[in-house]
């Protein structure tokens, strides 16, 4: 008979131990640094390559896994490594990657971050940083030291449709690896593992999971998907040195929204266009910009790769010359349901003011000079946003 444990030793070891086996709705969550092994020889076996060889929290628990093959699987791959933002999951691809003397290209209108960290490698290791614009293909010309290109459908603030078809194919005959962001399609849009009706597919795609999968505003997380298990390996080894992970409570949360995501991106895509309907109609801007929309650079590409018409909850006006910047402050601050801030995918919509003078390298003559506002919508009545922009316009005219 075992002895009576001590107090201090019975609040640590709860007699209640998990059952083999319960099916709830929701997956078990995981939250671990330590992991317990069951032997020594389980200690010695354990290979890191083995992705369910639990040995230590930052290598990841059944919570993270599943997440991470649910990830994979939505995107069209198959292996995927979780990143505690969207930003340290593009960081963790441009580190694992990219070497000293190293060509890498970024389009024009590439999350801002990204270039900046590329500028960073730049200054430090002699990585060039080529900018080419995401329209026009003919601006991509790699030379023998060219590793990544770096490509986004669509970009995040213009929104054009990049000629990825094009992109892809430059890129492969240079022997480059081709990085995706794909936070805008999300893995709804479209497949960018087999696009266009060539069944094209780029190497890597990065998910900034902040924003749709995550659908509360409320948690950071970052994906980097695959399906070559070398390259994958390249980007896992990197993950572990540089002891990236997540935390199990995000990512249970994460998990959860999972369910319901293809519907809110559904119904943020319809609001946007009947938003983008209604925006057009305005006098006040010189250019509404979705990838929808015929005017709007790049809109072949994306109806010949967003087959299944999504196109996001995002829509982009250039106000015409003669709103300043104190006009457009004061159309910001006025709007009530708009919140002004960063990201999108949640369930409130947003605003957010940009200066495109400050944000490219290239001329982009298909850009109007002007200030721009980005609206991201959210889960609201699109009646309701119309009415609340309508209200904004007024107090500037
Ligand atoms: C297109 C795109 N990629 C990546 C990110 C980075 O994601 P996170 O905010 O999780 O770092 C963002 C964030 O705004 C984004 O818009």
């Amino acid at each position: 008979m075992t002895a009576h444990k001590k107090t201090q030793t019975q609040l640590i070891h709860a007699p209640r131990k998990a059952p083999q086996y319960i099916e709830t709705v929701q997956p078990p969550l995981f939250r671990a640094s330590t992991i317990i092994f069951k032997s020594t020889s389980h200690l010695f076996d354990r290979h890191w390559t083995d992705a369910y060889d639990y040995s230590y929290g930052t290598h990841g628990t059944p919570t993270t896994f599943t997440l991470a093959d649910n990830i994979a699987q939505i995107e069209g791959g198959t292996y995927c490594l979780l990143a505690p933002s969207g930003l340290s999951a593009i960081t963790l691809v441009n580190s694992a990657v990219l070497n000293s003397g190293d060509e890498v290209w970024v389009a024009d209108n590439i999350y801002g971050p990204n270039l900046e960290h590329l500028n960073n490698l730049q200054a430090r290791y002699g990585i060039q940083v080529k900018i080419y614009n995401p329209i026009d293909a003919n601006s991509f010309q790699p030379t023998e030291k060219a590793k990544l290109i770096w490509l986004e459908a669509a970009g995040s603030v213009t929104l054009e449709f990049p000629d990825l078809k094009n992109l892809v194919k430059k890129a492969q005959q240079a022997n480059m690896l081709t990085a995706l962001d794909n936070t805008w399609g999300a893995g709804l849009a479209f497949n960018a593992f087999d696009f266009s009706n060539e069944h094209l597919s780029v190497d890597i795609t990065v998910h900034a999971l902040t924003k749709y999968p995550s659908g509360g505003g409320d948690i950071l997380m970052g994906s980097v998907v695959t399906r070559d298990q070398q390259l994958h390996h390249k980007l896992y080894r990197m993950h572990a040195i540089q002891g990236i992970s997540v935390s199990g409570d995000d990512t249970a949360q994460i998990q959860r929204s999972l369910a319901h995501m293809s519907l809110r991106y559904d119904q943020q895509s319809k609001s946007a266009v009947t938003l983008l309907d209604w925006l057009q109609q305005q006098p006040h801007f010189s250019q509404v910009l979705h990838p929808s929309h015929a005017d709007s650079a790049g809109h072949s590409f994306w109806s010949e790769i967003c087959t299944t018409g999504k196109s996001a909850g995002l829509v982009s006006v250039i106000f015409k010359p003669e709103y300043d910047l104190a006009a457009i402050q004061k159309f910001c601050d006025s709007l009530s349901l708009f919140k002004l801030g960063f990201s999108w995918g949640g369930p409130i919509s947003l605003a957010m003011l940009y200066d495109l003078k400050q944000m490219r390298s290239l001329e982009n003559t298909h850009l109007q000079q002007g200030l721009l506002v980005r609206f991201c919508i959210g889960l609201e009545h699109p009646e309701d946003l119309i009415q609340d922009i309508q209200n904004a316009l007024k107090q500037i005219e």
